[in-house]
């Protein structure tokens, strides 16, 4: 089986973070995003990993040549317009060839590791393919999957009136892969859209009525790491899970509460570091109080109390001591 990451968004919903680098390598828990779902690839052991990159492309190639490049077989699709999911997983038909694939979101981080998500699907048994499925607060803002008994009767992307919540989590197992490829080709050729985008929700769609046979699984919990309010969720569950204790390059008149991801070269003085915080490397951290926060790397905090925060790279931060005068019985809230 293939692996297909669709990579190449320009990630609007985490601006600012991604006007400098792609979602894919947004920092949380010690590593870029990437790197998360890339670790909880390693037991699936996949025939290919194909990663479909566009936006700032050259720093996730870096980043994944770098550190898993001795571990898995990575072949790389660039996705010169962002045209849509259906666009992106087109792109990558070359690669893809008549293997079965397993299509994961770069921006979804699972729980469970993808070889779970694999035995899920294949106790399904004799279909097309299968889509992981988690029930979602507002559908308008997923695709969304209605059932009959196990099997698909109907997906729509993003739908404005629906009477389900089951959304798609992200995950998707195809075996037909040639039926996929030539509906994604006609949605293409004939310009067929849905929200502005080639939209592989459709795709799927297309597939149930011409008779495909699709199913679903349910997905155990899923860390939408697509969105603010849910990145730093995503940073607290897993370092949760995060097994050891980082070394500290220098750290001085400090506590750190676990647990925290700290980068090499990390200097913390004077402060309160954690729980949940992950420091990037080459970060200081002086006379501050830390917690459930991420800062990025070579940055400079110093003087602040910070709580449900996210700082990129080369982010100077510096707050002031507060001098007050005041009486007896007064009550002052900062
Ligand atoms: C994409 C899919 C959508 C799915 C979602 C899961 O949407 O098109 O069907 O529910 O991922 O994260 P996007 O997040 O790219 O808007």
């Amino acid at each position: 089986m293939k692996v297909v990451i669709p990579a190449a968004g320009a990630g609007k919903r985490l601006f600012p973070h991604t006007f400098t680098k792609p979602k894919p390598m947004v920092y949380i828990a010690g590593k870029p995003i990437i790197g998360h779902i890339l670790d909880r690839m390693k037991e699936l052991k996949p025939e290919e990993v194909i990663l479909v990159v566009g936006y700032k492309k050259e720093q996730i190639m870096s980043y994944v040549d770098e550190n898993y490049s001795n571990i898995f077989n990575i072949k790389y699709v660039d996705q010169k317009e962002q045209l849509g999911l259906g666009h992106s997983v087109f792109t990558a038909m070359d690669e893809i060839g008549d293997s079965e694939i397993m299509i994961a979101l770069g921006d979804n981080i699972f729980e469970t590791n993808y070889s779970e998500l694999y035995k899920l699907h294949s106790i399904m048994g004799d279909c097309s393919g299968s889509i992981g499925v988690i029930e979602v607060d507002d559908p308008t803002k997923y695709g969304i999957v209605e059932l009959d008994g196990e099997d698909i009767k109907k997906l729509e992307e993003k739908p404005k009136n629906t009477t389900s919540n089951l959304g798609i989590a992200g995950i998707y197992f195809i075996k037909d892969t040639g039926i996929l490829m030539s509906i994604l080709g006609e949605i293409i050729r004939n310009d067929i859209r849905t929200h502005g985008e080639y939209q592989l929700t459709d795709a799927l769609q297309e597939m149930v009525s011409k008779g495909y046979l699709l199913k679903t699984f349910p997905v155990p919990k899923r860390l939408d790491c697509g969105r603010t309010e849910s990145l730093l969720e995503a940073n607290r569950l897993l370092l949760n899970e995060k097994k050891g204790i980082d070394d500290v390059f220098k750290v001085k008149n400090s506590v750190i509460v676990q647990p925290v991801a700290i980068g090499e070269n990390v200097t913390i003085l004077n402060s309160v570091v954690g729980p949940h915080a992950s420091i990037a490397k080459n970060t200081c951290i002086d006379n501050c109080i830390i917690s459930d926060t991420v800062v990025g790397t070579r940055s400079k905090i110093s003087k602040v109390n910070l709580h449900n925060s996210i700082i990129g790279d080369d982010a100077k931060v510096c707050g002031k001591h507060n001098s007050l005068n005041i009486g007896d019985s007064s009550s002052i809230e900062f």
